[in-house]
């Protein structure tokens, strides 16, 4: 018997073989081995509840404060925006990763950051290479959490995309939601882009715009977080853009075009490899900070409330 057909026999044994209708809850948590293949998001129609699917997470600060949304990759592998997480990686202590959906069954969906990588080539406040691959600890727990593909389609204007985000940059609009919201958007050509910043900006070739919603209130602008289509994560919020001014377009880093960045950085995380063309910050040398006291920190704060979705069984 292959391991597959082994692995759902287990969960079927441990009566967590769900109907694929009812969407997806683990039978257990990821674990550092866990193949990607095992947690892929099946798309929206796959999602459970008010879960947009358990790739979709957070990065908050020493305070328990956000920072930066990110996507869950693989097992201790999450992307982000290298601008947004850049001026927290010298001092990554209390620096931690969470899950945005949370089910019944699970006690904790935290995780530390270990080091970010960055790509040799990016400057901080610039837009080209805009992208940090973060390395944890330990696996996000949580029976809910799933990893996305990367893009693997070529982004082109008039595509249609989505956008997760918290509204934190939209402060001055409104109080940032405790739960994630998404918001469509549509990818305008460079040409287009360029035009609509009055004082010359200059676009990088790893960089694409698309137009905000009208309404600044469905404005999603979070650094690092992701913007998808259909299954894939095709980009992540980039530098410069905000929401006081939804005429100006949104800049997100083409995940297409860092594709190799993320895929080496994950050889070496997996491999240990030490010749990799990325950057190391500074690695956490205190290790003081216990899972309670994470997990005690992400639950007493009620404005980064995780959604919690209501799993059949634990
Ligand atoms: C966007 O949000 C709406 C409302 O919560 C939801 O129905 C829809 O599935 C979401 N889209 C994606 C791609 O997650
Ligand atoms: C790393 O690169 C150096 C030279 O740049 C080489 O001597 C060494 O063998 C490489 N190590 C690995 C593990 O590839
Ligand atoms: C939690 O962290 C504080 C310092 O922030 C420390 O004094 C306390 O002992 C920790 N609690 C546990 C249970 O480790």
């Amino acid at each position: 018997m292959d391991l597959s057909k082994s692995w759902l026999l287990v969960s079927c044994l441990l009566m967590t073989c769900l109907p694929q209708s009812q969407g997806k809850v683990y039978p257990r948590d990821i674990h550092p081995n866990t193949p990607k293949f095992r947690r892929i998001w099946g798309g929206v129609e796959s999602n459970t509840g008010p879960n947009f699917g358990g790739w979709l997470l957070r990065i908050l600060n020493a305070d328990g404060n956000f920072i930066c949304g990110a996507a869950y990759y693989a097992p201790v592998i999450v992307i982000t925006s290298a601008n947004c997480i850049y001026p927290y990686s010298q001092s990554l202590e209390g620096v931690t990763v969470e899950g945005s959906a949370f089910s019944e069954c699970d006690r904790e969906n935290v995780a530390d950051i270990e080091t970010v990588k960055f790509p040799a080539k990016f400057i901080y406040q610039k837009l080209y290479m805009d992208v940090a691959v973060v390395r944890l600890r330990e696996p996000v727990k949580g029976r809910l959490t799933e990893f996305i593909r990367l893009c693997t389609v070529k982004v082109q204007p008039k595509m249609q995309m989505v956008v997760f985000g918290w509204g934190f940059d939209n402060m001055e609009m409104h109080m940032p939601s405790s739960d994630p919201r998404n918001a469509t958007v549509t990818i305008i050509s460079a040409k287009e882009c360029k035009r609509t910043f009055k004082s010359g900006l200059r676009l990088s070739s790893t960089s694409i715009c698309a137009s905000q919603p009208k309404n600044p209130r469905q404005c999603l602008y979070d650094g690092g977080s992701p913007l998808i289509y259909k299954k894939q994560l095709c980009g992540v919020v980039s530098f410069g853009s905000y929401c006081g001014d939804t005429s100006i377009p949104g800049m997100y880093t083409n995940i297409r075009r860092v594709r190799k960045f993320i895929t080496d950085a994950e050889k070496s995380i997996n491999g240990q490899d030490i010749n990799s063309s990325t950057t190391l910050a500074t690695k956490v040398t205190k290790k003081t900070k216990t899972k309670s006291n994470a997990t005690m920190k992400s639950m007493k704060k009620p404005l980064y409330r995780s959604v919690m979705v209501d799993p059949m069984e634990c």
